[in-house]
């Protein structure tokens, strides 16, 4: 087990006892010495370095910064540390498996389904969400679940049908 530790303000780090916090983080136990406000987006990008959830409004309206907590899709700007000690976190990061592409990627890809990408992590790991708790949610399902996730090059489109053809594809499986 990894442990990190983090403050903010201009005091000597050793002025400062930090609580510590345990969460799994893409399957693997951390121990996190940080402020008992910390945002997880902060201790994601600054203290683990995983710095492939995004920053975007930082008060829960872009979705840039959506990740998984125990399989629920949560935006990470607006969750503390401190209320989600002992939960288990999921990243763009702990998405690949065995070094391939998700589904989810691969489509975003094979649909051109980002122009700058600064949302796609966000617009993945809520679909991803979406995915496991529905099978073959439908085109109108996916635009519902989808339309709080906002892309400022306008690629709604494109990644919704990248999000449709995973549907598709596991829906088929399914019935074979
Ligand atoms: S940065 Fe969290 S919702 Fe915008
Ligand atoms: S691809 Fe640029 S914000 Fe969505």
């Amino acid at each position: 087990m990894r442990a990190f530790s983090y403050r903010y303000g201009p005091f000597p780090a050793s002025s400062v006892v930090m609580p510590s916090y345990q969460l799994t983080i893409n399957g693997t136990p951390q121990v996190l010495e940080v402020d008992s406000d910390m945002p997880l987006l902060w201790a994601l990008r600054d203290v683990l370095g995983l710095v492939g959830t995004k920053f975007g409004c930082g008060i829960a309206q872009c979705g840039a910064c959506t990740v998984q907590v125990n399989d629920v899709a949560m935006r990470s700007c607006v969750v503390r540390v401190s209320d989600i000690a002992g939960q288990s976190v999921r990243t763009i990061e702990g998405l690949a498996d065995d070094g391939g592409l998700h589904p989810l990627q691969q489509a975003f890809v094979d649909h051109d389904a980002l122009q700058c990408g600064f949302c796609t992590p966000g617009m993945i790991m809520n679909a991803y969400g979406l995915l496991e708790g529905e099978k073959a949610p439908s085109r109108s399902r996916i635009n519902d679940a989808m339309e709080d996730n906002l892309c400022r090059c306008g690629a709604h489109k494109r990644i919704v049908a990248a999000i449709e053809s995973v549907a598709e594809k596991m829906a088929k499986e399914a019935k074979s």
